[in-house]
């Protein structure tokens, strides 16, 4: 086993019935990586992880841990810790028996089931909260027992699938910050599913984009941001300006464009609305819509391109609405797309 290999996915395919879910899938990840699951609903995010775990047998491929097979390796022996969005506390017990309930059920029992569970509390800042009844906590609380009780099984993979996403942006943020934290602490190997994109970027160390049932893009934060690969991928991560290319020109709901400067060779290709030039160039619009994000402006513009959506610093001068403005979409500045969808 390579360090690049501690949770492998060979080939995986996993179906309900005749519906296959996901197909032929790969992925490495490596001992103490947080990886970001992101995709649009149904793409097999949760069908993967359920696989991963143990829940779902596997049709074809295989599931491989730290060296071993774990493909026909039953739930409760893999080591495979699992965090849903309903977390499903025990309501009737304490904060301290729902972490304890576990260890418990592997057999341990005195001052080494009391260690652990003061320390698995503690690490979510919850020692104070040790005799309370999971009603009588928040949402935030509720979700950092559930994670303490995944964590003090010290699994070699812990798997978080929305674990956020009952919580209100604040507490979101909160728990986001502690997830990284514990995560960074213990070097458990983290993959974790979200549908918010920002969460993926600032929690993640790789992303793995998901498009039905396959993986679209493997990348840094960064890659995914600025490097998407797809027309998928880019405006799953913003980019609200994106074209095919034709023999080096746009293809546009207005026809074949041609760009200002050297055409790169893509599939396609993808500007954020900051990317767009504002006030000079070859193109003309009208302003249909504007609207004020605190530092920018942004502005839905009518186009011979179809629409294009441009992002300005809210110091300049504002445009009213039916104003004709230039603008370009530098070839310079754009994100090459290999795939177009
Ligand atoms: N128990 C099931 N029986 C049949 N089909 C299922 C079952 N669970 C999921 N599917 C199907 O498998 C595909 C993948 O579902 P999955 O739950 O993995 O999606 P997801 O990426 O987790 O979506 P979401 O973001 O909505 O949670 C979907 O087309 C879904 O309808
Ligand atoms: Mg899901």
């Amino acid at each position: 086993m390579s360090d690049a290999s501690y949770l492998s996915l060979e080939k995986l395919t996993l179906a309900y019935g005749d519906t296959v879910a996901v197909a032929d899938l790969d992925l490495d990840i490596r001992k103490g990586e947080l990886i970001a699951l992101l995709g649009p609903s149904g793409c097999g995010k949760t069908t993967t992880m359920r696989a991963i775990a143990g829940l779902l047998p596997v049709k074809s491929g295989q599931v491989r841990l730290d060296g071993a097979d774990m493909t026909r390796v039953p739930a409760n022996k893999r080591a495979v810790g699992l965090v849903f969005q309903s977390y499903a506390l025990f309501p009737h017990l304490s904060v301290y028996e729902n972490v304890a309930f576990g260890l418990k059920l592997k057999g341990m029992r005195g001052a080494e089931l009391d260690t652990k569970v003061q320390a698995g509390l503690k690490s979510v800042g919850l020692s104070s909260f040790a005799n309370r009844k999971p009603a009588e906590l928040s949402g935030g609380q509720q979700q950092r027992v559930a994670l303490a009780r995944s964590m003090v099984m010290e699994p070699k993979v812990l798997l978080l699938d929305e674990p956020l996403s009952n919580l209100d942006a604040r507490l979101r943020l909160e728990m986001r910050t502690e997830l990284q934290r514990v995560q960074k602490e213990t070097g458990v190997t983290m993959i974790f599913v979200t549908h918010d994109q920002a969460e993926a970027l600032a929690l993640a160390d790789r992303i793995v984009v998901m498009k039905g049932g396959a993986i679209e893009q493997i990348g840094t934060p960064e890659d995914i941001y600025n490097r998407p690969v797809s027309s998928f991928v880019a405006d799953f991560v913003g980019f609200e300006n994106i074209f095919p290319l034709e023999g080096g020109k746009l293809r546009t709901s207005g026809g074949l464009i041609e760009l200002s400067g050297e055409a790169p060779s893509a599939a396609g290709l993808a500007w954020r609305p900051r990317m767009v030039t504002l006030g000079t160039g070859p193109f003309r619009g009208t302003v249909r819509g504007t609207s004020f994000a605190g530092d920018s402006r942004e502005y839905l513009l009518d186009t011979s391109l179809g629409a294009i959506k441009a992002e300005v610093e809210a110091a300049l001068p504002a445009h009213a609405l039916g104003a004709d403005l230039l603008f370009d979409l530098p070839a310079g500045k754009a994100a090459l797309l290999s795939k177009f969808s």
